[in-house]
């Protein structure tokens, strides 16, 4: 938006375009998101470096950009767009060249055939048994930081969640998934945070440098005496046609599972923490039935998910679209949190009800995407989310928020919705 435009985004129907880094955008995306959703739900953007972009909000316009092979992932998939360029956006970004081939090439920015062929690979190694049986792990490795907690508290009486829990739990759980030995995992949890939080570009650079020799030498490690973790079925997935993951593609399938399955998941329980505390009645249904746990993840994910837009999806021909013309090369943000709160799609959107009832797969909300990438982490997630709510308050019943709930800060990053800190007290354990 312009220095002298209105601020708010309900301005932004025809003349105005919107821009994502409005900060009233970024303060609410609830309401700001709402309101584009009423007025102009497939509506002209400005991305971050003021290149034109498109956002969509409304449920079924959300679906249907998930579902047409005509948006593509890759921007290598839209004529006139070459390596150069999209390397030179990757760079941009504070990547050295060489290690672009890692980050450019994940599953989730594939399209077919190349994602076809590694998320068929993946899946034959990341299956729902290696989840369900990762369980017991998860409530260990949930029941070891929940008991550390009380030793971070500081002289303010107060712990901050999302350092103490919320980030070190889903990352050692994929170290605990992928084989990563216990010596080795505080490493894993500082390359982690670096390449997430993705501020400094230099730290960023040094972990991917790092993490990238350190896989390469369980790869070589692995070759030598197989195990039975994530990384050796994915080393030995092969198809009938004798295809498998080379080199290159196992060290990105294993970057990818870190950078989309840690940020993520830790939101989900710093958010959904913090709306349980601000919601006491759906705090207390979920105490009186912890059977409950599986419905209210997947309604804080709707309510109150960290993903708030999917990856641009790149229009490779001219595509109309809610009334709208996309021309081609043009990238379009699918708005979660506009799909997630739309009234045509949920009775009263706005409210938190953890008794809501959801399927399994293909749920109305889409939290975890939708279509062909729908999130490959989605069963891991939730189960990580169940086992950490439900031991959360059960192990301290008194906890409570050790900040009023206006004072809490969210990260104002377009896309994501995350506190920079929880912080809270325990209450009388
Ligand atoms: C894809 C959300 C946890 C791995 C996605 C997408 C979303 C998402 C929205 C689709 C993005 C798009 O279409 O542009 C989440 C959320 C999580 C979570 C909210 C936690 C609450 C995880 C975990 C893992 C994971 C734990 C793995 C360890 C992936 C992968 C993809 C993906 C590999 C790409 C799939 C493909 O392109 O076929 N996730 N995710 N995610 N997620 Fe997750």
């Amino acid at each position: 938006m312009s220095a002298s435009a209105d601020p708010d985004p309900a301005a932004a129907t025809g003349t105005d375009d919107v821009q994502l880094t409005d900060p009233d955008l970024l303060a609410d995306p609830y309401t700001g998101f709402g309101r584009l959703r009423e007025t102009a739900p497939v509506a002209r953007a400005r991305n971050l470096d003021g290149s034109p972009m498109w956002v969509v909000t409304r449920h079924d316009e959300v679906r249907a950009v998930l579902d047409d092979p005509r948006f593509a992932n890759n921007p290598l998939s839209v004529p006139g767009i070459d390596s150069d360029k999209r390397a030179e956006l990757l760079v941009n970004m504070g990547l050295s060249e060489e290690y672009v081939p890692y980050i450019a090439d994940t599953v989730l920015d594939s399209d077919p055939p190349d994602h076809t062929r590694l998320r068929k690979l993946v899946s034959r190694a990341f299956t729902v048994r290696r989840v369900s049986g990762l369980r017991p792990r998860v409530e260990q490795i949930t029941a070891d930081l929940l008991d550390a907690l009380p030793g971070h508290v500081g002289d303010d009486g107060s712990v901050d969640l999302i350092e103490h829990f919320a980030y070190p739990l889903p990352i050692t759980v994929i170290c605990e998934m992928v084989g990563v030995p216990e010596a080795d995992r505080p490493l894993w949890r500082r390359w982690g945070a670096e390449l997430v939080r993705m501020q400094e570009p230099d730290r960023m650079r040094s972990a991917l440098v790092e993490m990238v020799e350190h896989i390469r030498a369980m790869i070589a490690q692995r070759r030598e005496a197989p195990g039975d973790d994530l990384l050796d079925a994915l080393i030995a997935v092969r198809e009938e046609d004798g295809d498998r993951l080379t080199e290159k593609e196992l060290i990105t399938m294993v970057l990818t599972l870190v950078i989309a399955g840690h940020e993520t998941t830790a939101n989900l329980i710093g958010n959904g923490t913090a709306a349980l505390l601000t919601h006491p009645d759906q705090l207390e249904r979920l105490r009186e039935d912890p059977e409950l746990a599986p419905r209210a993840v997947h309604e804080l994910m709707r309510w109150c998910g960290p993903i708030l837009g999917t990856r641009p999806r790149w229009a490779t021909e001219d595509i109309d679209l809610g009334g709208q013309r996309i021309p081609q090369g043009e990238p379009v943000m699918a708005m979660i949190v506009g799909a997630n709160r739309d009234p045509e799609r949920f009775d009263d959107p706005d409210r938190l009800d953890i008794t809501r009832t959801y399927e399994t797969r293909g749920e109305q909300h889409t939290g975890f995407g939708h279509g062909m990438h729908y999130c490959l982490g989605a069963a891991l997630a939730r189960q990580e989310g169940e086992v950490a709510f439900t031991r959360l308050f059960e192990r301290y019943p008194g906890l409570g928020l050790a900040a009023a709930e206006d004072e809490l800060e969210w990260i104002p990053r377009p896309g994501l919705r995350a506190l920079r800190r929880l912080p809270l007290r325990l209450g009388g354990v």
